[in-house]
């Protein structure tokens, strides 16, 4: 066994305008498959610890030293990135009335929310994500992570998230993240949205 790259939930262009397809093609052929490949690479080298890698990355320490941080990247990158691919559709979707409810809550409102991700997102220094997790106690949390950290490793579950690396918008957006950040809200698949945080409340 071995990971592999999952195959998109849709077709390149499907998220035209918003994402266009050369950038799903670089995004997903080329960097997301370089994270399988070298996650894979990693794993090969301790057969021992299997490769769920969302239980190893839930504990980085038990993660042999020696591909450690090779398994946090990579490994990290794989898990972002399968999920990114699924929390975006080219279908009109909307929060459930109980996420919805539980956004309204924790933030305010949804607009509320949505700035909060928003800055999260844009503020993010170099390369990373930005996350709404189900936090240890419960509840409804925006963050952001460097890299290809995951939430996961911090004991959070992860039920939407942006890639805010250059190669997720430079070849549309250029140097203006704002504008990306802002298209994404077109595409967000609340239907997986509402199935993530139905499992990890
Ligand atoms: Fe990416």
């Amino acid at each position: 066994m071995a990971i592999i790259l999952p195959e998109l939930p849709y077709a390149y262009d499907a998220l035209e305008p918003y994402i266009d397809a050369e950038t799903m093609h670089l995004h997903h052929d080329k960097h997301h498959q370089t994270y399988v490949n070298n996650a894979n690479a990693a794993l090969e080298k301790h057969l021992e610890i299997g490769e769920d890698l969302e239980a190893l990355l839930a504990d980085v320490e038990s993660i042999p030293a020696d591909i450690r941080q090779a398994l946090i990247n990579n490994g990290g990158g794989h898990l972002n990135h399968a999920l990114f691919w699924e929390l975006m559709t080219p279908e009109k979707t909307a929060p459930s009335a109980e996420l919805a409810a539980a956004i309204d809550a924790t933030f305010g409102s949804f607009e509320e929310f949505q700035a909060a991700f928003t800055a999260a997102a844009t503020t993010r220094f170099g390369s990373g994500w930005a996350w709404l997790v189900v936090n240890k106690e419960g509840k409804l949390e925006v963050t952001s992570t460097a890299n290809q950290d995951t939430p996961i490793s911090e004991g959070k579950k992860p039920i939407l998230g942006l890639d805010v690396w250059e190669h997720a918008y430079y070849v549309k957006y250029r140097n203006v993240r704002p504008d990306y950040i802002k298209a994404f809200f077109s595409v967000i698949n609340w239907n997986k949205v509402d199935e993530l945080y139905a499992a990890a409340k």
